[in-house]
């Protein structure tokens, strides 16, 4: 049994799945789901995230978390989350960096929030006794302001997908073809939700999920103060498109293909994250990764590092340009703080 054969026979009893619940499968399948069973980031896996391209980015993360606690008034209780850690790079590079900020890691209360059991164990491997561990958000307590960091974890939240046909919108869905395949096809039937206008051929994405975290951090941060850092490739303004996207070994391929055995993706939309969370009373606001990286002052840390290790110049210059270059990740790739009102997050200011 694999997990084609176990969607194969759903579908053939219960009829065609939406992509969201496709992408679910995929994602999160008890046996055979890729984050359950057999997530690989990193060179020799399936996809590199940024906090692998250079120690830079959780540094200055890390900056913003202290300056963001100081701005905040120094609270003394703090819960500092982390959402989908991934192999912990990333925190490992935030804590490193916020020990410089007398008195924040003895406010901090550090926990990460992680489905995938087997990329809890390469956390823990990674950060020991330093953080406790949530499966939601949820089960995080409240009653103290939070400072959140979640990169690349809303292009993992399932999107439906719709279709403007001639007659109207059809959901995108999976089903199986002629042969028994599993294939994309539409819904016969119009598709019921509230779509914008379109041309013809056009493809909407709308995620629950995505919607409903933003709903989730603005109505924590309006309860209990502080700021959400989120980010992820996706779009600054509502569009159309088909976004999803399966990768396996650094390649893309069909998300239909070996269902379970890629990463699977959509991109963000962070018009409705934002939208969600300001309507919970907070605000909201949004800048690409490369402005966000400059205004943090990456310039000025990539100099510093070079300075350290001159041998490094050209690994470092490279990583630089991987991470804030327009046609790498710097304009794909966006970043959106959301947070209770009266103050501004640092590198969001006019
Ligand atoms: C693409 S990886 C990003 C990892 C890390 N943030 C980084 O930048 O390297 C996605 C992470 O989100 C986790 N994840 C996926 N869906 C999740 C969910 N619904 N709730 C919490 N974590 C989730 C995965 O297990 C993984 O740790």
């Amino acid at each position: 049994m694999s997990l084609r054969d176990r969607l194969s026979a759903l579908i053939a009893a219960g009829g065609p799945i939406s992509v969201a619940q496709y992408m679910t499968a995929c994602l999160h399948d008890p046996d055979f789901g890729y984050y359950a069973m057999r997530p690989a980031i990193g060179e020799t896996g399936d996809f590199i995230t940024a906090p692998m391209v250079s120690q830079m980015f959780g540094e200055l993360i890390g900056v913003w978390a202290a300056a963001s606690w100081e701005l905040m008034g120094r609270p003394a209780e703090l819960r500092l989350i982390e959402l989908g850690p991934g192999d912990g790079t990333l925190m490992g590079d935030i804590l490193k960096t916020v020990r410089h900020a007398e008195g924040f890691l003895e406010a901090a209360d550090v926990w990460l929030v992680e489905t995938s059991p087997p990329l809890r164990a390469l956390q823990a491997d990674g950060l020991g006794e330093r953080v406790r561990w949530a499966a939601s958000l949820a089960e995080v307590p409240g009653g103290a302001p939070t400072i959140l960091i979640a990169n690349e974890l809303l292009d993992c939240l399932p999107a439906r997908q719709f279709v403007r046909t001639a007659i109207g919108w059809s959901e995108q869905v999976v089903g199986l073809d002629a042969d028994g395949e599993l294939a994309f096809g539409l819904t016969s039937t119009p598709a019921g939700a509230l779509l914008p206008d379109a041309q013809p051929g056009q493809v909407f994405e709308q995620s629950a999920p995505q919607a409903a975290l933003g709903a989730q951090l603005g109505a924590r941060i309006a309860a209990d103060g502080g700021a959400a850092l989120l980010i992820d490739y996706g779009r600054a303004e509502p569009g159309f498109g088909d976004t999803l996207q399966a990768l396996r070994r650094h390649e893309k391929v069909d998300p239909l293909d070996r269902p379970g055995e890629a990463d699977l993706t959509v991109h963000a939309d962070f018009p409705a994250v934002m939208a969600a969370a300001r309507a919970e009373g907070v605000d909201a606001a949004i800048l690409t990764q490369a402005d966000f990286l400059a205004r943090m002052g990456i310039g000025a840390r990539a100099e510093a590092l070079v300075r350290a290790s001159p041998g490094r110049t050209g690994r470092i210059g490279r990583q630089l340009t991987r991470l804030i270059a327009a046609d790498e990740m710097g304009e794909l790739f966006k970043v959106c703080a959301i947070h209770s009102p009266g103050w501004t997050p640092p590198a969001f200011e006019d």
